[in-house]
């Protein structure tokens, strides 16, 4: 795991300065929203679309014959997933120059979403992030400052230009801190520095995912690549959705807990142009992710970790509804077995129990075999609904000290191998 390094004072300005990170859109008056049914943030500029998404369900518009695969319950594309009919939509890769002035955007500054930018950022990238809650981008900014020196400095590489901004139009048509002239506008040159890519981490939402990724598709020029983080939901049912015209630039992108985990699992809408692969996949290895990509014309929900680390879960949490065994002697047992670092209780109140909840409904609805609905009732009634939500809020399954507890043990447990290794 990259050593994490908490500076202060002057420290942490000297990193700040090192990493430029501005935040344009703090300054601004943040967009007014409002709280959906399910509880997600929705700015007012994301209404119409979203009610859009309800409303045009015409499947004729989707661009892939959608299929279930023999060996999924998910969608497949029935051209083997790279094209509509013969003529596959034309993308050409963004010119690899460009590549150091148009940034990566990160569209959701959350749990994931900060962890995602800062690795983009640690190979001198520029990094927008996008988001409608100042508090969370003033969150993000905090981590990334505390974190991106301290990361570079592990890799050997030097940090790229973050910026964050609640203006989706600065976030989509510039470098994210537009470049003015002498007359306060816009210059044209900024035009051409829009993002090559856009990965969506928003929360566990297929119509707030869908609604934002067309805007997204709209507002971006046509070599960006658009990518979704969902743990659960496939690029196939959000460009099933509706709103989506361009599925060739659509695929899924699952990171796992960077800067710690640097595996990424790229899997087709089931129309992603195949050139976006290779390209992709190359631009990943460069700042240090490890990319897997699930082969073309296969579409598995839950791609291929998350397929394991359901059921896992699932377990996991039926044990401790029927009360079978704690939280301390779940996470025992398996870093026994597994000579793990951590167990499924810990991992689970890193990633926040919030979002284990959603993808643990996503699953319920979608394959009932990978959920249980008694201990997704137990996790919302005894943690979620009283706000214990993990890592994020403080206690979780583990309280905060005993987490704390656990994380000295783990550090003591990996001195004592160096120990071992370095006797033998
Ligand atoms: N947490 C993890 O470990 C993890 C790992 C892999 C993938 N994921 C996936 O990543 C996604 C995000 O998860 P998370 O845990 O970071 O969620 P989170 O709730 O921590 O963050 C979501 C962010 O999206 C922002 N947001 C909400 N509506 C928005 C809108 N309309 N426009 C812009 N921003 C908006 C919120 O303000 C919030 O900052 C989910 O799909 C999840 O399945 C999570």
């Amino acid at each position: 795991m990259a050593k994490t390094t908490r500076l202060i004072g002057s420290q942490r300005q000297a990193v700040r300065n090192l990493a430029q990170v501005r935040n344009p859109g703090l300054s601004r008056p943040s967009r007014p929203f409002g709280i959906s049914r399910t509880g997600i943030l929705i700015s007012e500029g994301l209404r119409p679309a979203l009610q859009q998404t309800h409303l045009i369900l015409d499947p004729s518009r989707h661009s892939p014959a959608i299929q279930y695969s023999p060996f999924t319950s998910s969608p497949c594309c029935s051209d083997g997933g790279t094209s509509k009919g013969s003529h596959p939509p034309k993308w050409q890769a963004p010119v690899e120059e460009s590549l150091n002035q148009r940034p990566v955007l990160v569209v959701g500054a959350g749990n994931i979403g900060r962890r995602v930018a800062l690795v983009w950022a640690s190979h001198g990238r520029p990094v927008t992030i996008y988001d409608i809650s100042p508090d969370a981008l003033r969150s993000a900014t905090e981590y990334i400052t505390d974190n991106l020196g301290g990361y570079c400095t592990d890799r050997g590489s030097h940090p790229g230009h973050v910026c964050t901004t609640t203006e989706l139009r600065t976030a989509t048509t510039t470098s994210g801190h537009p470049e003015h002239n002498a007359a306060g506008a816009v210059t044209a040159q900024e035009y051409t520095r829009a993002p090559w890519l856009a990965i969506e981490c928003l929360p566990e939402s297929l119509p707030l995912k869908t609604a934002v990724l067309a805007l997204l598709e709209r507002s971006l020029p046509s070599d960006c690549i658009l990518a979704s983080n969902s743990s659960s939901l496939t690029t196939a049912e959000m460009a099933a959705e509706g709103p989506l015209n361009h599925p060739h630039r659509l695929l899924n992108t699952h990171y796992f807990i960077p800067p710690r985990n640097r595996m990424v699992e790229l899997m087709s809408s089931g129309a992603t142009h195949p050139a976006i692969f290779s390209f992709l996949a190359g631009q990943m290895r460069r700042v240090g992710f490890a990319p897997v990509i699930v082969p073309s014309g296969i579409q598995s929900r839950g791609f291929v970790f998350n397929r394991i680390w359901a059921a896992c879960k699932r377990e996991t949490l039926a044990v401790l509804a029927e009360g079978v065994a704690r939280p301390g002697d779940v996470d025992a047992l398996f870093r026994d077995f597994f000579h793990a670092e951590k167990g499924p209780c810990e991992r689970m109140d890193e990633v926040g129990l919030d979002t284990v909840a959603r993808v643990e409904q996503h699953d319920l609805e979608r394959r009932p075999e990978l959920a249980s609905e008694a201990a997704l009732a137990w996790l919302r009634k005894n943690y979620i609904e009283v706000g214990t939500l993990g890592e994020k809020s403080g206690d979780g399954l583990f309280t905060a000290e005993e987490r704390d507890r656990l994380r000295e043990r783990h550090h003591l447990d990996r001195y004592k191998d160096v120990e071992e290794t370095s006797g033998a």
